[in-house]
């Protein structure tokens, strides 16, 4: 079925001026990019986005990097989206990225890993709605 996804160009790849080149291989994977903008995350921001993984050790630094730079938060259309974009991205640590996925081309560390993706329907949902009203999703 066709689904959404949300999707964040993290400061890593806006700081190296990599926003066309990620856009494309998410194009090239058959995804269409409904809505798009870019953004300075506030600490609240950022703070809230991760706020599931609170607890974690990485917190505080995933925080601190989010919020290092701008970032391009996007709306991604498609069969399966969820699942595509998550092929497309690779693996969370750069090292285990599979040739070809947008971490293995870009990523610097499992911090500077170039992109965010929803990892299920509900969280995308969730996450869509912290960044974008339904007027700035253009299908
Ligand atoms: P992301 O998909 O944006 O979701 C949480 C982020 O935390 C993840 O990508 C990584 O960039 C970062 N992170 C840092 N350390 C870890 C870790 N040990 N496990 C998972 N995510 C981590």
């Amino acid at each position: 079925a066709v689904q959404r996804t949300f999707s964040i160009i993290k400061p890593d790849a806006t700081k190296r001026n990599l926003t066309g080149k990620v856009n494309a291989m998410i194009e090239d994977a058959g995804l269409r990019i409904v809505g798009q903008r870019r953004v300075h995350l506030s600490e609240a921001q950022a703070k809230r986005f991760y706020e599931v993984h609170a607890e974690r050790p990485f917190y505080g630094d995933l925080v601190n990097f989010m919020t290092s730079g701008p970032v391009v938060v996007q709306v991604l259309e498609g069969e399966n989206a969820i699942a595509a974009y998550r092929d497309v991205m690779g693996a969370t640590n750069p090292s285990e990225a599979k040739p070809g996925t947008i971490r293995a081309a870009f990523a610097e560390s499992i911090d500077a890993n170039t992109v965010h993706g929803s990892d299920a329907p509900e969280t995308a949902a969730e996450e869509i709605a912290q960044f974008f009203t339904d007027d700035q999703i253009v299908g």
